[in-house]
Formats: C-alpha cells, structure tokens, sequence
C-alpha cells in the first residue's frame, strides 16, 4: 500500500514501478476485499480546503482528495456554504465521492462539483475534468469507466451557494428538520445524520459498506405489473428516462423476507435491509457469497436483478 499526496509522487511510482494492477484505496468503506490484493494498494494522503473565489452569492472550494468527507461537510456548515448538507455522515473519503456520485437524501454529489482533478496514468500528466464530462449518473461516473485504472483522483472543487438553498422533499426529513426549529443549516445537518444513524449501522461498531446494491432501475412496464400486486412498493421516477423507474432495493429485500437474516457471521441489516453487515469474522469472499444468495432470493421472489453497489476485489 502505498500513500501518495501529489501528482509529482504519482509521476514516480508509475515512470519507475509501472505497477501492472493498482486499486486506488480512499478509505476503504466501498470496497468488499474477496482475497489478498496482489498488486499495488494507492491511498491519497493529501489534505487540504480552501476557497478558491466567491462573491455574494456562491464560493468554490477546492479540497483535496485525501480529505475526510464528512469533516468537509462540517466545514462548509461552519461557513454557512449550502449543498453538501444532505450529504452529512456518509462514510468516505472527498476523492473517492465523484467515483460513485454519492448520494442521499435527494442529494446527489455531481449537483455541487464543478471540477474533478485527476492524474493520468497513462500520459503521467494532470487533467481537469468538468461536471459534464464526468458521465455523473446515479451511483455511476467515467472514474468507474472509462477512466478505470486511468485516472487516479487528486483533487474536487465544489459550487456552493451562499444563498440558501433547503433540500427538504426526501422521507421524513421535512419533519425531523421541523422538529428542530426550521430550516438551517446546522438544524438539517443533525437531522441527516439522526437520521442515518437511526437506520444504518456505524461501519466503525458493525463492519459494512453501506448501500451494498444499487436500487435497480428496470422498465415501466416491470414496475406496474409489480405495483398491480404490490400495490405500496415504493418507485421513483427517472429523470434521464421516462421509460424506466426505479425501485428500492431495500423495500425488495425486506420483502424478501431476509431483513435480519443471517447466515454465520454475515447478514442483511435489521433496519435497513439494503445492508449487508458483518458480525465480526466473516471473510470477503463469505459476504460475497451471502450477496449473491439476497440477489437470488430476490430474483425468485420479483423477478427483479439487483447487483452490488459496492467495489468488490
Ligand atoms: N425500505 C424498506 N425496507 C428496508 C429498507 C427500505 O421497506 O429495509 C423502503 C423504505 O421504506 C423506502 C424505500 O425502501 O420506502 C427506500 O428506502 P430508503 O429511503 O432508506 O433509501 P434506499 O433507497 O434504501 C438510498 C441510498 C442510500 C441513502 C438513502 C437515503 C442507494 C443504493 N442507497 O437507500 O445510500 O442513504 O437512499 O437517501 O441508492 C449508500 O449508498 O451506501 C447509502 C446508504
């Protein structure tokens, strides 16, 4: 494993190593390790955020990619900057949120990035990327793609707004930022995080990766012939495609009968079925094994493939 902090330490490793297989490593919370890595480990150690212009109205704020995430949204909730306040507590690191365009809670990280900075590693050169270049979709950017074992994450800069701008339409949080006095910013940060840590379990107590499959995205005509038999399924629109809808995966599983279920030292969540946890002991390749078997209780059960939303190696 191997820390790098900036482009010139990248330009060493890959004009003298040449690694032949390298995994770039944030802080690990989407990545599921089945076996030993036989190749080279990078982790950025860079640290750093600062506004690189403003005026009335918005500021941009360049944070380096070995930023904890989480401490970047307290940051700007300290400097009354909106847009990454939905995103509170989620587990990561700032490089590796572009990668699977984080999201929760209506929030999606590609609505507030403005540029990704990367290193090439095949021209050894740095390369600015902007938002619409990146191929953001849900839980999907061009670093999962094209620019897999390309481009290794430096550094994000952000758009925020000065003026603020409340994301309240998301489940309950309406009413848990109400219940605290109205919509500030301090008041919807601790509801989110209330409220993530009311449903999912603290990777640092209970070992997961969050979200381990995607919701999946299948046709109209899938999701009304399932509505017609479940009539409170959950279903959400997509923007992009009025063909498709998206259903929770979360609300499949539990429906599957498999929140809580268990099997050894791996399970589903007891409350939030898309979950998949480790009671302490189970191996990688054992959780892999119990997410194939939800995907196939599912499959049975729906009709429906759900597929993992976590890195898996
Ligand atoms: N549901 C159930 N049973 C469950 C879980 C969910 O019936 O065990 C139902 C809920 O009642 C709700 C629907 O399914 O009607 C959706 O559930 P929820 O609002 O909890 O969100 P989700 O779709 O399960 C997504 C993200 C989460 C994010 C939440 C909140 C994905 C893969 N997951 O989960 O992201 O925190 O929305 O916005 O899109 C992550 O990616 O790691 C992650 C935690």
């Amino acid at each position: 494993l191997v820390e790098f902090e900036s482009a010139g330490e990248l330009r060493d490793i890959f004009a003298e190593l040449k690694p032949e297989k390298w995994y770039v490593l944030g802080e690990g919370n989407n990545t599921l390790f089945t076996r030993d890595y036989d190749g080279v480990l990078l982790t950025p150690v860079a640290r750093g955020r600062e506004v690189i212009s403003e005026d009335d109205t918005m500021a941009m704020v360049r944070v380096a990619a070995g930023e904890n995430w989480d401490e970047f949204v307290a940051w700007c909730v300290d400097r009354e900057l909106w847009g990454v306040e939905n995103l509170s507590a989620i587990p990561s690191s700032v490089g590796a949120a572009p990668v699977q365009n984080i999201g929760a809670y209506g929030a999606e990280v590609k609505d507030v990035i403005s540029t990704v900075e990367y290193f090439d590693v095949e021209t050894l050169e740095v390369v600015r990327l902007a938002n619409a270049d990146c191929e953001f979709g849900y839980r999907e950017s061009c670093f999962k793609h094209a620019l897999r074992g390309r481009g290794i994450i430096l550094a994000v800069e952000f758009k925020l707004s000065k003026i603020a701008r409340p994301n309240l339409g998301y489940g309950d949080v309406i009413a848990e930022v109400e219940k605290r006095g109205g919509a500030t910013l301090r008041n919807i940060r601790e509801a989110i995080c209330d409220i993530r840590s009311s449903k999912l379990p603290d990777p640092k107590v209970l070992g997961n990766a969050g979200s381990f499959f995607k919701n999946p995205v299948v046709e109209r005509e899938v999701a009304d012939a399932l509505t017609q038999q479940y009539s409170d399924m959950p279903r959400y629109g997509v923007p992009t495609d009025e063909t498709k809808v998206k259903l929770a995966a979360g609300w499949l599983i539990d429906r599957s009968g498999l929140k809580g279920y268990r099997d050894g030292s791996v399970g589903v969540h007891d409350r939030q079925a898309l979950v998949l946890v480790n009671h302490g002991g189970a191996t990688g390749g054992e959780v892999l094994h119990f997410a194939e078997f939800v995907c196939s209780v599912v499959r049975t059960k729906f009709g429906v493939e759900i597929a993992p939303e976590v890195n898996i190696l």
